[in-house]
């Protein structure tokens, strides 16, 4: 069977790790281990997410003109991922990420955008034909919003369907939201783009339920280590995660999405679909660094094949 084909439009950055025990708080200094050096970036670690579960992948996106910038086309195309649509902006930064990773996993980050912020509208529209062949058109919100915009609305007119990733959080207009197929914020995302205080799972469902009604057509909320929600109209469903020992998080959610992709492009259902990301992403926990630990599809393949049902819930 052919690889079907997916297209990744979002960011390319070079994350500076330190691991410390514990993450700092405002004001504070910790001392950590030595500083780590790694692939990385929503858009980028997303679509090597969907080529390592899979799926053809192309990339939409910009680095700088600079060191870090060809490392990551390397890394990129080493991966399997089509770069040919990562273009170089000379005289600009590529994007970082500053990231601390505390004893159990855990992580803050900041991101310095450098190059990410000049992907631009026309960026897309000069690779409007991508999105004829694709199947799948997975965006998140590293870029510019007017670039994630028109990329969505280019996807939807060749027949794509559209995940959005709103990540990091930022408020989104209704006419954007109308357009996305599925959406797939964490709970602190889902929060920020409905203003609900979200602290159970009924807070997760009323939150979804809330994005249904702005025009979204699923919602998949990522709940940690509790797996993820599905919430259609007229439907909501837990997916648990799958057990694993995490050692770092960072680059989970990337693993999710990019794996979504992938099987969504396959032409799997959303709950099928949601269990194999979330398979992916429990993988993707177990290792160190974002792009670096993205599984492969036979990983993927013998996790699932263990025990993980799907439990729904009464209205
Ligand atoms: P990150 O920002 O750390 O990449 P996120 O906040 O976008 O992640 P999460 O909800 O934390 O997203 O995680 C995404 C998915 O990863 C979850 O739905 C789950 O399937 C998987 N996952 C995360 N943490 C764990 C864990 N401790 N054990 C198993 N699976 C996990
Ligand atoms: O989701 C993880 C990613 O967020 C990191 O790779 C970092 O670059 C930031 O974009």
């Amino acid at each position: 069977m052919p690889r079907p084909c997916v297209v990744v439009v979002g960011s390319s950055n070079t994350d500076m790790i330190i691991r410390c025990r514990s993450l700092p708080s405002p004001g504070q200094t910790v001392l950590g281990g030595a500083l780590e050096r790694a692939a990385g970036g929503k858009g980028a670690n997303q679509a090597v997410a969907a080529r390592r579960a899979g799926a053809d992948v192309h990339l939409i996106a910009r680095v700088g003109g600079d060191e870090f910038g060809r490392q990551a086309r390397r890394d990129l195309r080493r991966s399997g991922v089509h770069v040919g649509r990562v273009r170089v902006t000379h005289g600009v930064p590529s994007g970082v990420a500053l990231i601390v990773v505390d004893g159990a996993g855990e992580n803050l980050i900041a991101v310095a955008p450098g190059a990410n912020s000049r992907l631009t509208p026309k960026d897309i529209e000069a690779c409007a034909s991508l999105f004829c062949s694709a199947r799948v058109a997975l965006f998140q919100l590293e870029t510019p919003l007017p670039t994630v915009a028109r990329g969505i609305t280019l996807a939807r007119r060749s027949g794509c369907l559209v995940i959005l990733n709103p990540a990091p959080a930022r408020p989104l207009p209704a006419s954007l939201l109308r357009q996305i197929d599925v959406l797939t914020p964490n709970e602190l995302e889902a929060a920020a783009l409905t203003g609900f205080h979200i602290h159970t799972l009924q807070g997760v469902r009323r939150a979804a339920e809330r994005l249904l009604a702005m025009g979204v057509r699923s919602a998949l909320v990522t709940l940690g280590s509790r797996g993820v929600a599905l919430v259609q109209p007229g439907r909501f469903a837990r997916i648990p995660a799958f057990a694993v020992r995490p050692v770092d998080t960072v680059g989970a959610g990337d693993a999710f999405n990019g794996a979504l992709a992938c099987s969504l492009a396959e032409g799997r259902p959303v709950e099928e679909a949601a269990r194999f990301a979330c398979a992916a992403a429990a993988l993707a926990t177990t290792r160190r660094g974002a792009q670096p630990s993205m599984p492969r599809r036979r990983e993927i393949a013998r996790l699932l094949a263990r025990k993980s049902g799907t439990r729904t819930l009464k209205s």
